[in-house]
């Protein structure tokens, strides 16, 4: 079985609360609070750029791994907010690890991309031709914000999270993926930066409402289905790692598989949605809280634009 044998995250210093948003902007802490969960978001300065992020939570995840950047076999960046279209950002972080040569590439699965990655890599070091497989999910999807949309600018933020995986002895690791997508709703949240928009137009556009229906449906979907997959039951699950975009999704969620509150981990409040990088980032807190305990079974699932979804059960260890 693939297992996770070092994890790291990072989140930029720069910070807006709500209260700095009302400063410019007709809305308030009380109703993003009370809308979305989000109460702070980390955001890359000018000059910090994608792979800078994906680089020091890649360190991290490295130094927990005893692993060295030219041990790794291949390198894989699930991100919707890539430093340039090429080379990947997977190659610039490979680049600036000092990986030395490595196949390198990106995966475009928008929140659900480090449960993207984390199958594709599965299934490569299925093949026994690589060993160690750097897996990130990093954003710095506030460069392409309108700062002027209270609809969307609100609700986002940057960091990365990264996980090293290796085929482990069989008890601990990765139990049972579950990936699904449906490309017929793609219109309902996008980020239009690409050869169909014209520079100047550039932005993240969302139907929250619809976009929240489907989140709820999906990730219900999406974490019984990895159950099943797995051959358990909620019951059995220590921990529910939700992708982090809005409180009320998660808490849907915790419902639909009937779970008590205190199996959910939840940081929407100090980051916002990270997209790709809200799950290896809300294990890496957990890690560092003492939360996470050898043997826990994790269950991650995320939604997002596509639509793409996604679970992961996890054996941690
Ligand atoms: O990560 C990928 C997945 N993304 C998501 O899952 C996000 C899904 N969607 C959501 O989380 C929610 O739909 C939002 C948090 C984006 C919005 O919450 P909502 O309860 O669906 O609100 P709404 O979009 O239906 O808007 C309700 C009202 C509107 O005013 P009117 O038309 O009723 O007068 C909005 O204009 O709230 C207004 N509004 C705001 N008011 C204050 C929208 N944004 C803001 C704001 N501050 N920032």
């Amino acid at each position: 079985m693939v297992r996770i044998v070092g994890l790291g995250a990072y989140a930029p210093e720069g910070k807006l609360s709500n209260s700095d948003f009302e400063k410019f902007m007709d809305t308030d802490d009380g109703w993003i609070t009370s809308r979305s969960g989000i109460k702070f978001r980390h955001i890359s300065s000018p000059d910090e750029v994608t792979s800078d992020l994906a680089v020091k939570a890649s360190e991290k995840a490295l130094r927990r791994a005893g692993v060295s950047p030219e041990d790794l076999d291949m390198v894989i960046v699930a991100t919707s907010s890539p430093d340039t279209l090429t080379p990947s950002t997977a190659c610039i972080t490979a680049a600036k690890l000092g990986a030395g040569k490595v196949p390198c590439f990106d995966i475009s699965a928008a929140c659900p991309g480090f449960l993207y990655a984390l199958e594709v890599a599965s299934g490569l070091i299925g093949t026994g031709r690589y060993r160690y497989v750097l897996v990130v999910g990093v954003e710095s999807g506030t460069k392409f914000i309108d700062w002027y949309d209270r609809g969307t600018a609100v609700l986002f933020g940057d960091g990365a999270g990264a996980a090293v995986l290796t085929e482990g002895d069989g008890e601990y690791g990765i139990l049972a993926t579950y990936l699904q997508g449906d490309g017929r709703l793609g219109n309902l949240l996008k980020i239009e930066v690409g050869v169909a928009y014209p520079p100047g137009s550039w932005g993240v556009r969302m139907k929250g409402r619809e976009v929240f229906r489907n989140a709820v449906l999906q990730m219900g979907e999406a974490a019984l289905e990895a159950l099943r997959r797995a051959g358990m039951r909620a019951e059995d699950i220590d921990w529910l790692v939700p992708h982090q975009a809005n409180l009320r999704i998660i808490e849907a969620t915790r419902q639909r598989l009937g779970l008590p509150p205190e199996k959910v981990y939840v940081n929407i409040g100090e980051y916002g949605n990270t997209s790709a990088a809200s799950i290896p980032l809300a294990l890496d807190e957990m890690i560092e809280r003492g939360l996470l305990k050898r043997g826990d079974n994790v269950l991650a699932v995320s939604f997002g634009a596509g639509f793409t979804w996604a679970s992961a059960l996890i054996r941690w260890g």
